[in-house]
């Protein structure tokens, strides 16, 4: 077993019975996704989801999860998601799939936030190893490129895997995939990039965690806000 998966494992623990639980996207989110209906076929678990992706309703809806529509539903209970860096106070980077406004929106939503990661997430500064993405409404991009530069970002679009296009996310927004001087903090950027008009999401979550599991070598770490 990965650290992935053990991390998933030691997750799925904090589901209750009667819970809305909020389905994050990605390979750690997928192992979370595979523990909740092991637990619903083995001990009756009664819970429902909330998928943040297409991807994590299909994958909810192949497992047999109960899932409920976003718009259905007043808010939820928990809400369990991987992460592309984990800043020492917890805050995120996170978007490099293409669904980061429901993310962040069950993020948001949710009475906790749960993120999952390996080891290989930690960094010192958001940004240290990927750059910031920023969502943008497509008529928009070239002026929030010049507000994201008078910021002190460097913003390139973000282009298919096999370059031959542009990156269009699940809301039919273009990507500004953003590089920023290292001395501005997470925090800084976060309300920096939330001033910009054009700007649908970001992918800096500050404030939203309640608790990260790291799996390193085989043990889980819990770092609580
Ligand atoms: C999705 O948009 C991202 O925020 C993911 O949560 C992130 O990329 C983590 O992915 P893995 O769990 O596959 O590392």
């Amino acid at each position: 077993m990965n650290d992935k998966q053990l991390v998933a494992q030691h997750a799925v623990q904090q589901v209750q019975s009667g819970m809305i639980v909020g389905l994050g996207t990605g390979s750690t989110a997928n192992f979370f996704i595979e523990e909740l209906a092991r637990r619903q076929q083995q001990e009756g678990l009664k819970f429902k989801a909330v998928a943040s992706s297409v991807v994590s309703t299909i994958k909810a809806q192949q497992l047999g999860l109960p899932l409920l529509a976003i718009n259905h539903i007043d808010g939820l209970d928990l809400y369990v998601d991987g992460a592309d860096e984990v800043a020492p106070d917890l805050t995120l980077l996170k978007g490099r799939g293409y669904d980061l406004v429901r993310e962040k929106l069950l993020a948001k939503a949710a009475d906790s936030f749960l993120v999952l990661i390996d080891a290989s997430k930690k960094v010192k500064r958001i940004g240290e190893n990927f750059p910031i993405p920023i969502e943008v409404t497509p008529f928009a991009w070239k002026l929030v490129q010049r507000s994201v530069a008078a910021i002190g970002g460097h913003g390139t679009l973000r282009q298919t895997p096999n370059q031959d296009g542009l990156s269009v996310t699940s809301h039919g927004s273009l990507v500004l995939d953003v590089v920023f001087e290292a001395s501005i903090d997470g925090k800084t950027l976060n309300e920096r990039l939330n001033a910009i008009p054009g700007v649908v999401a970001h992918g800096i979550f500050c404030g939203l965690t309640r608790a990260v599991f790291c799996g390193r070598d085989g043990q889980v770490e819990e770092h609580w806000a």
